[in-house]
Parts: structure tokens; C-alpha cells; sequence
């Protein structure tokens, strides 16, 4: 079996009294993609936290790319990965150009603070660019991009130090259909790339599992409802359990769709 990214072993995080991680043991591996799916406030986000070294486990252990958190500096391993999320996109300055939004991860800031990169660098980001359709945005400000060439942005932020571990916290969120389809296409190229690192991807719609991915974590108040390979998890039994209401799912050339199942007449 292939080498373990991520593995958490019966994490609780509380806060205020409250689990709002309650238990989980996961484990992401070498290659994996996985989803994190679940309902508003299932602790989706605080999950991310862990894995990004942000945040540590009030019991528990959480290992990221070998290291143990709370034992070993974090430092080091928090360079070998990439987040895109809202939080992240709102200390990027609206002013700041796309090229140095993505050249500045370089040196793990926002904001621009040291006038002379290595062109290394620069060849890098605008490669990058290229890969994520911003290369026409090069010296755009970010402050006037669309929310789809934003969430694009952040993605090639984070991807630009070739992260050993991808992170993405609802990338699609607020997205109109168009540059949803656009951005899960480019996630489903990214992952089909030789090299490209464990990816995590949180969202509230199996309509947003881009096509590639391979795992599925199931999350409901904390809990771990259920986690594996996707087609054998996301079950209507699974998805009832995580959103509480009889759910019919169906796969559909590698994509996803789900609804409410019609009430029986009993
Ligand atoms: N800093 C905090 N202090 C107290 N409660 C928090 C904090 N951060 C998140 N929570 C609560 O923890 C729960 C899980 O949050 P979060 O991980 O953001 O969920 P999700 O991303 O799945 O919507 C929510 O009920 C939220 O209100
Ligand atoms: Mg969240």
C-alpha cells in the first residue's frame, strides 16, 4: 500500500464545550483524491485545519506527510502543502496583480514584500497560469477577476510550490455553472498529470466530485459517517445517514447526481 499523507487516528477537537470533531480516524494515501462531503457546520472545514497544520487535535493524533502534529515544528511540512480557500482568498490584496498572487507562494506570503524573484519562479507561476486558463490574466488585479478566475487563482496559488498535499475547501462554491464546469474539467486534467499530489477536496454537492477522484469521506456532526472508495460509499444509505433524508444517487460518465427521494405512500 502506498505511503500515508494524512492519517488521523480518533481526533476530537473541541471547542467551546462542543466535539466539533468527535472521533475520526482517516487515512489518505499516495495517489488518492478524496471528497469531503457533508452538511453546513459538519466540521468540514475544521478537518482542513488539521491537515494544513493550522490547528491541533485536542485528543488524538494527526500525522501530515510523516510528521506528528503538536510534536515535531510544523514548519517544514506546512511548505509542502497548498490550500486554496475562502479564508486564504481573503488575505490576498484586491490590488495585487495575478502573476504575483501566484509567484508570492513562492515565499509562503501574500502580498508582494521582496522586489526581485528568481526567474525560476516567474517561469514557474506563468507555467502554472497556463495550466489553470489565467495566462490572458497575468496582470489582471485580482480585486477584478470573477469569482470563477478568482477560485482558479487560489488553486494556482496553491499549486505553484508543488504541494506534496492539496488542499481545496469548496472551490466551486458560489460558482455559476459555466465556471463550475470549467474549473471541475481542470481539476480532473490536474489529476490526471503525472506527479500530482494527494488532493482533498470539501463540498456540500456529489454534483461537484470532479471526474478522477477516487475517495469519499462522509461527515456528520464531527462524526465519520462513513469513508472508501467512492462508488462503493456514496450509497443511499450512506447519504442518508450524513444528511438525514432518504437520498436517490446516480453516476453518470464519472459524475455524480443526487436528489431527494419521492416520499413512499405507506
Ligand atoms: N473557532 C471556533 N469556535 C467555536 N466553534 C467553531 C469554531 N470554528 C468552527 N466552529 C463550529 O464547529 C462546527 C464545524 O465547523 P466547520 O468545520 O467550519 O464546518 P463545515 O466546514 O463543515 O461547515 C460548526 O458548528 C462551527 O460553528
Ligand atoms: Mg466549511
Amino acid at each position: 500500500m502506498s505511503t500515508a499523507v494524512l492519517e488521523m487516528n480518533d481526533v476530537v477537537v473541541r471547542r467551546t464545550g462542543r466535539h466539533i470533531v468527535d472521533g475520526v480516524s482517516w487515512t489518505v494515501r499516495e495517489g488518492e483524491r478524496w471528497v469531503v462531503l457533508g452538511a453546513n457546520g459538519a466540521g468540514k472545514t475544521t478537518l482542513l485545519q488539521l491537515a494544513d497544520t493550522l490547528l491541533f487535535p485536542t485528543t488524538g493524533t494527526v500525522d501530515v506527510l510523516g510528521e506528528r502534529l503538536g510534536r515535531t515544528n510544523v514548519f517544514e511540512v506546512r511548505t509542502m502543502i497548498g490550500l486554496a480557500s475562502s479564508a486564504m482568498a481573503r488575505r490576498i490584496p484586491a490590488d495585487e496583480t495575478v502573476l504575483d498572487v501566484v509567484l508570492t507562494a513562492a515565499y509562503a506570503v501574500t502580498g508582494r514584500w521582496r522586489e526581485e524573484y528568481e526567474g525560476v519562479d516567474e517561469d514557474r507561476a506563468r507555467e502554472v497560469l497556463v495550466d489553470w486558463q489565467l495566462d490572458h490574466l497575468a496582470d489582471r488585479l485580482f480585486g477584478t477577476l470573477s469569482d470563477g478566475e478568482q477560485k482558479r487563482v487560489q488553486i494556482a496559488r496553491a499549486v505553484m510550490t508543488d504541494p506534496e498535499l492539496l488542499l481545496l475547501d469548496e472551490p466551486t462554491a458560489s460558482l455559476d455553472l459555466g465556471a463550475r464546469e470549467v474549473l471541475l474539467q481542470l481539476l480532473t486534467d490536474y489529476s490526471r498529470e503525472p506527479n500530482t499530489p494527494a488532493i482533498v477536496m470539501v463540498t456540500h454537492h456529489v454534483e461537484e466530485i470532479p471526474v478522477g477522484f477516487t475517495h469519499v469521506l462522509l461527515l456528520r456532526d464531527g462524526q465519520a459517517v462513513a469513508q472508501g472508495p467512492l462508488r462503493e460509499t456514496l450509497t443511499r444509505e450512506n447519504l442518508q445517514a450524513t444528511f438525514g433524508l432518504p437520498i436517490a444517487i446516480a453516476e453518470i460518465g464519472g459524475r455524480w447526481v443526487a436528489r431527494a427521494e419521492a416520499p413512499t405512500a405507506s
